[in-house]
């Protein structure tokens, strides 16, 4: 029989399990207590009435919520950008060419050091309550550079992406048609096998709607789901496209029409607000807000990647979608926790029900308002992955 513990003297729990405790998205539960066996949830509740367990965790007065699920980042990379985020900050605009930059180093780079970063990035995010995490391919855009980080990848999450469409590769400037072709063809078949989504950068200097749609549809004729960068840098077709092939996510949705908006909050795709990427291009922030009250599912998440959102902090996306984008506290815990596992269309993860996977974030902060109450602090404290305490 698997080993018990129960986590006491919780401030306050958060469950994202309204239909068991109280009418609030987050299904807060004050002075409470879980029960985690093996790798799973098995109770939540008042501390008073725990069941006796095998261990037992004092959280002394402290808060306790579900891991975050980080539904998008880029974390095969090698290389380092400094000095475009130094420009930027002295007045140049973000561009996708800068994804050229690190397409360079990462060829050159060998699996090691590939892996190496990888590992790193994980380590800090996990320190940062990070349980889950999506990542993608798109900084190798030949056969062979785009198969291994899928393979790399792979080694570390389930959620992992192709990104052959994330620029036209170098090599095929002056014949994007060609690159799609490569994309749709011969990369896919080397890709798909390693993957379980597909995702374009739809954008002015990236892939326009009509090859958009045809890698997407190449995708999930081999059994992968579409995201999609869709509206980062400006107005355009990525969001309705996403609505239209049923995307898990709409990734970015900075510039949107009401059309977007409508459209989006009529179907299943979520709309997965990446502030990092604001905050680090210093661009217009997404509104949060208008998505929110047309009824749209919020995701938050890091988007990090060395060029435009060099962070792996929930909690700073956290602080950012409160302080910036008109999300109340509450929203955007939710959005980060339960948003992301709805933009990964999983349902073992983001929530602390009975059966949910027992990825806990302690905080030493007696509630998860301090997220945003105390942007900057390192206030995660405990991580448990899958039953395991890690941090
Ligand atoms: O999500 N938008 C496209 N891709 C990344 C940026 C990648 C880069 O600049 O290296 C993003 O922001
Ligand atoms: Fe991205």
């Amino acid at each position: 029989m698997s080993s018990s513990t129960v986590i006491t003297n919780i401030a306050t729990l958060v469950t994202n399990d309204p239909s068991r405790h109280g009418d609030s998205p987050l299904g807060l539960v004050r002075d409470a207590a879980v029960v985690i066996e093996g790798d799973r949830i098995a109770w939540t509740g008042a501390s008073s009435k725990a069941p006796a367990t095998d261990k037992r965790v004092d959280a002394g007065g402290r808060a306790v919520l579900p891991g975050f699920v980080d539904s998008h980042s880029h974390l095969v990379f090698a290389g380092d950008r400094t000095e475009e985020f130094n420009a930027r900050m002295s007045g140049r605009p973000y561009s996708a060419g800068g994804i050229r930059t690190t397409v360079a180093a990462t060829r050159a780079a060998t699996d090691a050091e590939l892996e190496a970063n990888l590992t790193r990035l994980l380590a800090e995010a996990l320190r940062q309550g990070t349980t889950t995490f999506e990542t993608k391919s798109g900084y190798g855009l030949t056969v062979g550079d785009e198969a291994r980080a899928l393979r790399l990848a792979a080694r570390h999450t389930d959620e992992v992406t192709f990104l052959g469409a994330h620029i036209v590769a170098p090599e095929y400037a002056e014949d994007p048609a060609g690159y799609v072709a490569l994309v749709t063809g011969e990369m896919l078949d080397a890709c798909a096998p390693h993957a379980r989504w597909i995702d374009v950068f739809c954008e002015q200097g990236a892939f326009d709607g009509d090859q958009a749609r045809a890698i997407l549809t190449a995708g999930k004729e081999r059994g992968l789901h579409p995201r999609v960068h869709a509206n980062q840098l400006s107005y355009g077709p990525g969001v309705q496209l996403a609505v239209e092939l049923d995307a898990a996510s709409a990734d970015h949705c900075t510039h949107l029409t009401d059309a977007d908006v409508d459209a989006l909050a009529g179907g299943r795709t979520v709309a997965t607000l990446l502030p990092g990427a604001e905050f680090s291009t210093r661009a217009q922030w997404p509104d949060a807000r208008r998505l929110l009250d047309a009824g749209a599912t919020v995701a938050l998440s890091t988007d990090c990647n060395p060029g435009s959102s060099f962070t792996s902090s929930m909690p700073f996306c956290i602080a950012l979608a409160v302080r910036e984008m008109g999300m109340t506290p509450d929203e955007a815990v939710w959005s980060a926790t339960a948003g992301g596992a709805r933009a990964l269309r999983r349902t073992d993860i983001g929530h602390l029900a009975v059966g949910a996977r027992a990825d806990l974030t302690l905080l030493d902060a007696p509630s998860h308002v301090h997220l945003a109450y105390r942007p900057g602090v390192p206030l995660v404290s405990g991580v448990w992955r899958a039953g395991v305490r890690v941090v």
